[in-house]
């Protein structure tokens, strides 16, 4: 067993805090402390519940249709959830179907972990939706985790709801579970499919405060699964972090209380600064792209076709400008653009992307 650093993440760790305009962050605008206007000064800085704070358990529970609260597993972030549930479910001599392109964590913990790992190829002639037909195929007699992540990352597509509950039934006459991470799924527009884990006790859900609502610094993250799932999910997590950040809990809880107030400003800006990415790629001679169905990143890819590697350094190093080059993500001749963020950020970030793009075609 092998952990080796993902590319992805070294990226990030290498540029991100370096540039001046982020046009690659897959989240929403990061948000402070003072915005939220929460007072933190009684949270008690002690260790918390293993499986998250009941009254934020309780409030997670609400969103899911037939959950209560002993079907939530608060984590630190999605990402522990996805190694929990891995290190759980998968056994030595049972095989993971991970739907790709997605955020590197679904597959490479799978590798890490030395499991029987089979990608589920989500190709560009398919404007990147997830054909389950091939999914069928792929089917093995020990395959015991399929896993989907809509709307995607880097991608940007969805999948219907007819779709969702034919992947369950594939799950299903499998023997196996179907875990859906559905972190970018209150950005989906206009109506996104149930809640997988509402469908079927097969169905899992992963999720995160991460991406909507800007918060990746609470690392709050859970999964909603039947609760010998988030059982084991607590048994994992004992050895790695036992609890939450107290802080993180308490934001995370104040946050979703409100959330049918934060929600609809952080859609609107999303929707409005799509409208800004959309008209920018309208005019590209050089960019084609299959266009984000939701969520807030896209994979553009260079008609001419080759890496965006160099595109991608030369932004970095010349322009102050933040992407992910595709090899990142094991999706080379694309590049991740994300509009989440900040308004005037995006606007100049494409202007820096411009003439970046000039600068390589010249
Ligand atoms: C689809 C997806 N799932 C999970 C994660 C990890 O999220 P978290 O910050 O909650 O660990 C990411 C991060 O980029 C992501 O894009």
């Amino acid at each position: 067993m092998t952990f080796e650093r993902m590319p992805l993440e070294i990226w990030f760790d290498e540029h991100q805090f370096e540039v001046d305009y982020d046009i690659g962050e897959s989240g929403t605008k990061f948000l402070t402390v003072k915005q939220l206007e929460i007072d933190l000064n009684e949270i008690q800085l002690r260790y918390g519940y293993h499986l998250g704070h009941p009254s934020l358990r309780k409030e997670i529970a609400k969103q899911y249709r037939g959950a209560t609260s002993k079907n939530v597993a608060v984590t630190t972030g999605a990402s522990e959830a996805n190694f929990a549930i891995i290190a759980h479910l998968v056994g030595p001599r049972d095989n993971i179907i991970v739907e790709h392109p997605t955020y590197p964590s679904l597959y490479q913990v799978a590798r890490s972990l030395g499991k029987d790992l089979t990608l589920f190829k989500l190709e560009w002639e398919n404007d990147f939706r997830p054909d389950l037909d091939k999914l069928r195929k792929l089917i093995k007699s020990n395959t015991k985790l399929i896993t989907l992540t809509h709307p995607n990352n880097p991608t940007g597509s969805v999948i219907t709801k007819a779709e969702l509950k034919e992947a369950i039934e594939i799950a299903e006459e499998a023997g196996a579970y179907l875990m859906v991470d559905e972190t970018y799924r209150d950005l989906m527009f206009p109506q996104p499919p149930p809640l997988a884990a509402t469908m079927s006790p097969s169905a899992i859900s992963l999720t995160s405060m991460s991406k909507t609502w800007g918060l990746p610094g609470i690392r709050i993250g859970w999964a909603v699964a039947e609760e010998s799932i988030v059982e084991a999910i607590r048994a994992v997590r004992e050895q790695v972090t036992i609890c939450n950040s107290s802080v993180g809990e308490a934001i995370a809880k104040e946050v979703l209380q409100k959330r049918s107030e934060i929600l609809p400003v952080i859609r609107k800006a999303v929707i409005s600064n799509y409208k800004i990415v959309e008209d920018w790629m309208n005019s590209q001679d050089w960019l084609e792209w299959i266009e984000p169905q939701s969520g807030v990143v896209g994979a553009p890819k260079l008609k001419r076709g080759g890496s965006t590697d160099q595109l991608c350094e030369l932004l970095v190093k010349k322009y102050r400008t933040f992407t992910v080059p595709g090899s990142r993500m094991e999706l080379d001749g694309h590049f991740r653009l994300g509009f989440g963020g900040d308004h005037e950020e995006l606007i100049e970030g494409l202007e820096q992307l411009s003439k970046a793009l000039k600068d390589i075609h010249s």
